[in-house]
């Protein structure tokens, strides 16, 4: 592997995983990369290591440097083990490494490894490490994503390697933002942008905006941020931070998506009308059959929309399954700047439009009510009634989008 000089002896010595389709339950139609950096200094300093599987490519970049063994010290900005896990082949190379870490972080690695005879430096905002030419400063960035998690910035670089946070899974020979631009596009880039917040740091919007004013309090000067996952930001860094800030600030595009699932199509029929009804009154709309998309992407397709109608049969006088499974993963992602709707079909009983609201009730969502249910299957005034429910469903996404 070709390593890579992002800036004047800081050197990426990570790994492009081609081939991950499904990380920890989310699907990665583009793969990924696990990005770690090595700084050449006097002290020479490793920053983050990578997924296990890809341990010798990592080790294998640094040899191609520098005799891992001369690896003084060991920044571990994030202990997930797409990060994490290749720091034992690391002390293993380095025995008398000394791992920068937080409180944290220390205690969730003493769960992983056996660290009774690993070196240990726990650091917190402000603290700093003198490698020679370049000092690093530590900036903890707790639930974000987990409570161990920090930033490193590298002043005399005007480099922040930032973990996860603006990262994208894309695995691609590209390194830099601009290079990938080129060869894909603006629109790609962003829409992984999106597809990680929404399935990660949807929860933790208000801290996101409460930590990059911490930041912007520091008042660094940035020109590159360099994140653990995909394309390094260099053509215009300040872009992405305001991006997290406009996805933090519940920005979304004025537009309405449905996501469905279906037993004997009457559900589905249901989705036609709705579908009219939104474009007739003049906004995009996006329908989504639950197992027929992944659910990270269902999760990123209602985050990009201002409106969301679901949709569900009923079975033995509950949600269908698969509606209820996304209703439990969007509930735990606590969305909020968005407006919910339901509707479904049913035979005898009923219950899954009222067990949907029961759903939305117990989130921070504006719900639009009540929904709308045929039985068996939608005659031609039932289609008629979808229309007009969806139509009014649009008008209200339009006025409560004005807010933003
Ligand atoms: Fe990429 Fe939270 O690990």
């Amino acid at each position: 592997m070709k390593t890579l000089e992002i800036k004047p002896d800081i050197f990426w010595v990570g790994a492009i995983d081609w081939s991950v389709r499904d990380f920890h339950g989310y699907v990665t139609p583009n793969g990924t990369t696990y990005n770690n950096y090595l700084l050449m200094d006097e002290q020479i300093t490793l920053v983050d290591t990578v997924k296990y599987d890809f341990e010798k490519v990592m080790t294998d970049n640094i040899i191609s440097i520098v005799d891992p063994s001369k690896i003084k010290n060991l920044v571990i900005n994030h202990i997930e083990p797409d990060h994490a896990s290749g720091i034992a082949r690391i002390v293993s190379l380095s025995p008398d490494i000394t791992i920068y870490i937080t409180a944290k972080g220390k205690k969730g690695l003493d769960r992983h490894f056996d660290t009774s005879n690993w070196n240990f430096k726990i650091v917190k905002t402000g603290d700093t490490l003198n490698t020679g030419k370049y000092s690093l400063m530590f900036i903890e960035t707790p639930m974000l994503h987990w409570p161990d998690s920090m930033m490193t910035y590298i002043k005399e670089a005007k480099l922040l390697i930032s973990q996860d946070a603006f990262g994208q899974h894309i695995a691609t020979s590209s390194r830099f933002d601009d290079e990938y631009i080129e060869s894909a596009s603006q629109a790609e880039l962003d829409d992984s942008v999106i597809d990680y917040y929404a399935n990660i740091l949807m929860p933790f919007g208000q801290l996101i905006k409460t930590k990059i004013a911490d930041i912007q309090k520091l008042g660094l000067d940035i020109d590159m941020i360099a994140p653990d996952h995909g394309l390094i930001w260099r053509k215009n860094p300040g872009s992405i931070i305001q991006k997290y800030l406009d996805l933090a600030n519940g920005k979304s595009s004025l537009s309405v998506c449905i996501i469905f699932d279906t037993m004997w199509h009457s559900t589905e029929l249901m989705t036609i009308p709705l579908m009219h009804g939104i474009k007739d009154e003049g906004m995009d709309c996006k329908v989504i059959k639950l197992r027929a998309t992944p659910m990270s992407v269902a999760i990123k397709e209602f985050w990009k929309s201002r409106g969301c109608l679901i949709g569900s049969p009923t079975l033995n006088n509950l949600l269908y399954p698969s509606v209820a499974e996304f209703l439990t993963h969007l509930r735990g992602l606590r969305p909020e700047n968005r407006i919910i709707g339901a509707f479904g079909s049913y035979g005898w009983g009923g219950g899954a439009v009222r067990e949907a609201y029961e759903a939305f009730n117990k989130m921070k969502l504006e719900v639009f009510e009540p929904g709308i249910q045929v039985l068996y299957k939608p005659s031609i005034e039932d289609e008629t009634k979808c229309y007009d429910f969806a139509r009014d469903f649009a008008r209200k996404v339009k006025e409560y989008h004005k807010q933003f």
